[in-house]
């Protein structure tokens, strides 16, 4: 089914003005007998009525052939023409202009402003690039010379100089771009006088997408001076957007494309510390540039690698950046290691005053995140105290806490132990006073009593047709009760995660917008969800509290029989440990919810 340039909301917005009886009405004699109206199906030949329509739910359904629908694919079908089609004569008939035309000039103009902002932010790397060739002297070429800055890298990193303030504005009105395009582009601002150069009279850093296009400029200050900030940088554009780009990062990209076998990225805060670790070697480093890393940022690094290093500056803000950028990108499932540098203010320092050879020692010496953040968090108490040892102790638990594999936990328990020299079964128990589950190194039982009743797939799946039918209908709104059922990729599982979205982003959802979204046929799950008659409200509501629960148990159950026969295939006795504790868990999961 084509939908063009359609938006779901304008659909939403042409079903919600078409009802669906009304529209029906034009082609049939509706007749309303119970909740429905009914007609002779206009798609096969009958003379008994068994062409339903439900209004409330804005869908119709023939118990005779089959076909079902909403407003949409009964005009497709009533007037034989595509989706499109059905679309505009309903928005006429409920008199909405057909959005295709202002979107596309929207989508024109967008397509447009970032084509330009592309070739305006190309003509001024160039313009930027030649300045520093042509000026040896001046103070941005000095500046380079002086901290160390080779040829290869400025070529590289397309470095580059603003020397004055008006002839960047110049030269570009001269190549035949717009001022209002060079000011979109994040390049020229307009003062109170004159238009200027953004970044007049600094040293330039380009700032690339992860295909290499120059979409920002990062402009450092070469004089020491109060009331000149140190860089000044490209604010958010159609093309730019801090919270995704990483300075390096195409480089970094490009080493992965080679297959060199890249696994670590390493972090850094500043440009010239990136520059400086390319420039002895250190390829796959990017950063952060003084920003806190985002969520975004974090995925981009993992679509490339498992595993980053952390090495921010020596400073207490180096510091708070770091315990806030672990969190972070271990959100993101990266395995994180921090580099704290002594004897130096940032990496680019620490290359310059003791060599690669010992910067790469440090690098690889980094420690595990949560090793760092626990012993590192123990400096501030006086652990020969037992007031020190207490208040280290609520705040180390508090942080392996948010870690929650249980085998993680064994490990930094063991590693506050070593520190506190407290023995670790008490360390265990204030762990689960915390609201978390005990984690005992001995083996659970193995004989638990499991669901006794005899539920099979069909029970589940009919079940499962139930939840959905009630959500869909909206006699339960907690999704998040029955989402551990619908992990799945099944058909209903992505009626769930639909509807769940739909909730998620306050929208209004009704059953005929499935039909637009789903292949629904007379055989389809998501069709018996649609059709499910309820019985009554009394009966179903305490009907459904049960279903939830046997469903729940069945799914542990089940889960619990996988882990079982992993388990009997272990090789190792570290790996056996870990399905041990994982079955302890849903054992004891299985209990909670049996309550
Ligand atoms: P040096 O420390 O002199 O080697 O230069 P650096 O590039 O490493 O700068 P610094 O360590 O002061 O800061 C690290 C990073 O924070 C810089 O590379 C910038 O990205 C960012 N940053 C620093 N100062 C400013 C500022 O004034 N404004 C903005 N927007 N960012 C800044
Ligand atoms: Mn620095």
């Amino acid at each position: 089914m084509t939908r063009g340039n359609l938006s779901s909301e304008f659909l939403d917005e042409v079903r919600s003005k078409n009802d669906i009886v009304d529209i029906a009405s034009k082609y049939m004699t509706l007749n309303r007998r119970g909740g429905n109206f009914w007609a002779c199906c206009p798609f096969h030949s009958e003379k008994t009525p068994s062409f339903s329509i439900k209004q409330d739910a804005q869908f119709y359904k023939c118990f005779g052939c089959g076909e079902s629908g909403n407003v949409i694919s009964l005009v497709m079908k009533m007037e034989n023409v595509d989706f499109y089609t059905a679309v505009e004569i309903l928005a006429k008939s409920a008199g909405l202009e057909m959005p295709t035309e202002a979107d596309n000039a929207e989508m024109a103009k967008r397509k447009r402003d970032r084509d330009i902002a592309y070739q305006i932010m190309r003509a001024t790397t160039e313009f930027y690039q030649d300045n520093l060739k042509n000026a040896p002297d001046s103070p941005q070429a000095q500046y380079l010379k002086k901290r160390g800055i080779n040829a290869e890298m400025i070529e590289k990193f397309k470095i580059g100089a603003s020397l004055n303030f008006d002839d960047l504005p110049k030269h570009l009105t001269k190549l035949g771009f717009k001022l209002d395009d060079m000011i979109m582009a994040g390049v020229v601002a307009r003062g109170d006088y004159r238009v200027y150069d953004f970044y007049g009279k600094r040293l330039i850093f380009s700032i690339c997408n992860g295909f290499g296009d120059v979409v920002a400029f990062s402009g450092r200050s070469v004089v020491e001076s109060p009331d000149r900030t140190k860089y000044k940088n490209t604010p958010q554009s159609v093309i730019f957007n801090k919270s995704e780009i990483l300075f390096g990062f195409n480089y970094v990209r490009d080493l992965k494309k080679q297959n060199l076998g890249l696994d670590t990225i390493v972090i850094v805060e500043g440009h010239i510390d990136v520059i400086s670790c390319h420039q002895v070697g250190i390829t796959n480093t990017i950063g952060c540039m003084g920003t806190a890393l985002t969520t975004q940022h974090a995925r981009r690094i993992k679509q490339l690698v498992e595993n980053v290093i952390l090495c921010l500056d020596g400073d207490s803000a180096g510091a708070n950046a770091t315990y806030k950028a672990i969190d972070v990108l271990k959100d993101a499932g990266l395995n994180v290691r921090v580099v704290r540098l002594e004897g130096a203010k940032d990496p680019d320092e620490f290359i310059k005053k003791f060599g690669k050879a010992n910067f790469l020692d440090k690098l690889s010496t980094a420690i595990d995140c949560v090793d760092f953040v626990l012993t590192d968090s123990a400096k501030k108490y006086d652990l020969n105290s037992n007031a020190g040892k207490t208040k280290y102790i609520k705040e180390a638990l508090n942080y392996i806490s948010k870690f929650s594999t249980p085998a993680e936990q064994e490990i930094y328990l063991s590693l506050v132990q070593r520190l506190v020299k407290i023995p670790i079964d008490a360390l265990r128990k204030s762990l689960n006073t915390l609201g978390h589950k005990e984690v005992k190194s001995k083996e659970p039982e193995q004989n638990v009593d499991m669901v006794q009743e005899t539920l099979n797939d069909n029970y589940i799946t009919e079940s499962k047709i139930m939840l959905l039918s009630a959500v869909l209908y909206k006699k339960i709104d907690n999704l998040d009760e029955i989402e551990i059922l619908f992990k799945g990729n099944d058909e209903l599982s992505r009626l769930y995660n639909y509807l769940k979205q739909k909730l998620n982003e306050n929208k209004e959802y009704n059953v005929s917008s499935l039909f637009d979204n789903f292949e629904i046929n007379n055989n389809s799950l998501i069709d018996k969800v649609i059709n499910y008659s309820f019985p009554a409200d009394d009966v179903f509501a305490n009907g459904i509290k049960e279903t939830i629960a046997r469903v729940k148990l069945y799914e542990i159950q089940q889960e619990r029989e996988k882990l079982t026969k992993a388990m009997s295939q272990a090789t190792s006795s570290e790996e056996k440990m870990q399905y041990l504790v994982k079955l302890k868990e849903l054992t004891d999961l299985y209990y909670k919810e049996k309550k």
